[in-house]
């Protein structure tokens, strides 16, 4: 089966996933958020003790996980870490910093690699990610490029906080969002950047729906 690609790379809190998930939807395609597999794996780092910075016992402690992507009755993506759902756990912010650290090391990249090429082969999908254009599926019918400046982010993010009744103070937020952004484009394996074939969507200035029709034009323009 030819399948269609769209690839969606970018920082932390710009957007992606609420974005990618509701053009999926749109479109047909199977939304895979390949954040949440990077998290699943810090989760199973954490719940073992085992510290996010020892990468010689992170990398040793991989053939023990068995990483799932199941899509639950309610269409979301869960994540299952041998065989348990953890879709809710690796929202958690020491998960959200453990994934960061883990998520640099070669070995856990390549860990992942196929899972992320295999759902691709055998679906339309919207991919979202740090390395989806350049590395995971450079062939991708559409690259796009997703930012916003990093204070917009950390508003949006103090908003989402402050709804779930669970606020955080802005300094703070934007402190974690610019640390994530540091690891994530400094990293010397599949570090963030924006693939030369990619197509850049800010969306600083735009609200949800303005960006949601950007995204989309995007794509007609390229499938
Ligand atoms: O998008 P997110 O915040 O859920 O991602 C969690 C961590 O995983 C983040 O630090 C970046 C990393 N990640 C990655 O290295 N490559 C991807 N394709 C997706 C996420």
């Amino acid at each position: 089966m030819d399948t269609i690609s769209i690839a969606i790379d970018g920082p932390s809190g710009a957007g992606k996933s609420t974005l990618a998930r509701s053009a999926a939807a749109q479109l047909g395609y199977l939304y895979v958020d390949t954040g949440a597999i990077y998290r699943t794996i810090a989760c199973h780092m954490l719940r073992n003790g085992i510290e996010p910075a020892d990468a010689e016992t992170v990398t040793a402690s991989l053939p023990q996980i068995q990483v799932e992507l199941t899509y639950g009755a309610d269409g979301l993506q869960h994540m299952l870490l041998n065989g348990e759902d953890v879709t809710s756990e690796i929202r958690l912010p020491q998960v959200s910093a453990c994934a960061s650290v883990v998520s640099a090391y070669p070995q856990v990249r390549s860990f992942l690699l196929d899972m992320q090429r295999t759902l691709a082969e055998t679906h339309n999908v919207i991919m979202d990610g740090r390395d989806i254009g350049t590395v995971v599926l450079p062939h991708a019918q559409v690259k796009i490029f997703l930012t916003a400046s990093a204070e917009a982010r950390a508003k949006r993010r103090c908003l989402e906080l402050e709804q779930r009744g669970t606020p955080e103070p802005y300094e703070k937020v934007l402190d974690d969002i610019q640390r994530r952004d540091w690891n994530d484009t400094h990293r010397s394996t599949a570090p963030l950047r924006q693939a030369e074939d990619a197509v850049v969507l800010d969306t600083t200035t735009l609200d949800f729906a303005q960006s949601l029709a950007a995204l989309l034009q995007i794509i007609k323009e390229h499938v």
